[in-house]
């Protein structure tokens, strides 16, 4: 297969990658036939994926916009994927010149793609690394620079937790982030779930019988389970919520259904 300019030459391209299926649920052109296949069958069981893509996009720009409202000026983006239309850096800086901006992903292709993006955009970067070695994010370079752990930061975990199994202590992963964010600080997060799918769970479940066999677990959790990852964060209103209901711009009623799936929240440091 020919391998195109986007590709890192480190990466196996028969192997689908979690980055690139949701390239390809967000209609992005950054992912091969392996990842096609593995979404294809993965939408066979939740027709929605696409529709709960667009949800989480479309849920992370308003807590971004809403992050600048609160005077909130560096971003810290866990999980960053492969930036489609519409990306954090996109919105912060649209809305706030000058914002900081520092991208992680564990995904070469991600991290690849987010390196030609930001090429000459002074206040973003983007570091390869893996949210269970927070030590790693926090002392990376470009968080260095670029974030100023004193003040505020927004740290953006959106569609992220939901591939750590508890094996791998998520909980304890974002508590390390958290004890080292100043006072003020957001924590802006999405997760799937099976609660609000408008299918039964043994359906639903095929689509996480995939993420299994590429060898990437997704972890369907509960809302209680995701409200745990804001401990030590008051939320923001309306709180711990389906995706289109945090603080809509429209009314959401005419909404997919699988819009509604999984949660949204962000919290604030006391
Ligand atoms: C579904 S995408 C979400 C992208 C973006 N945050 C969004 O919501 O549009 C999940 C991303 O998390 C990355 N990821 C998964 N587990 C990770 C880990 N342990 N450390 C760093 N990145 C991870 C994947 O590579 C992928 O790019």
């Amino acid at each position: 297969m020919e391998r195109p300019a986007w590709a890192p030459r480190s990466i196996d391209v028969s192997v689908p990658s979690v980055s690139r299926i949701y390239d390809y649920y967000l209609g992005g052109s950054h992912n091969f036939e392996v990842d096609r296949e593995a979404a294809r069958k993965a939408m066979e069981f939740l027709p929605g994926l696409p529709k709960i893509s667009q949800a989480n996009r479309a849920f992370m720009r308003r807590a971004v916009r809403f992050a600048v409202g609160e005077g909130i000026s560096q971003f810290l983006d866990i999980g960053s994927g492969i930036p489609t239309f519409g990306n954090v850096h996109e919105v912060a800086q649209g809305a706030r010149p000058g914002a900081h901006v520092v991208y992680v992903d564990h995904d070469p292709v991600a991290v690849a793609h987010s390196q030609a993006v930001l090429a000459g955009n002074d206040d973003a970067d983007v570091v390869a690394a893996d949210l269970r070695k927070p030590r790693e994010i926090l002392d990376s370079a470009p968080v260095r620079r670029l974030i100023d752990l004193n003040r505020p930061v927004a740290l953006l975990l959106v569609a992220i937790l939901h591939f750590v199994e508890d094996a791998d202590d998520p909980y304890g992963a974002v508590a390390e982030l958290r004890d080292a964010l100043a006072p003020g600080s957001l924590l802006v997060l999405t997760h799937a779930s099976y609660e609000g799918v408008p299918l039964p769970p043994e359906r639903a479940g095929g689509a996480v019988d995939v993420y299994h066999d590429i060898r990437n677990p997704l972890i369907m959790r509960s809302r209680e389970e995701i409200a745990r990852f804001f401990e030590g964060y008051d939320m923001v209103e309306p709180g711990l919520v389906p995706m289109p209901h945090w603080r809509p711009d429209t009314a959401p009623e005419d909404e997919d259904p699988y819009a509604f799936s999984g949660f949204a929240g962000v919290g604030r440091t006391a």
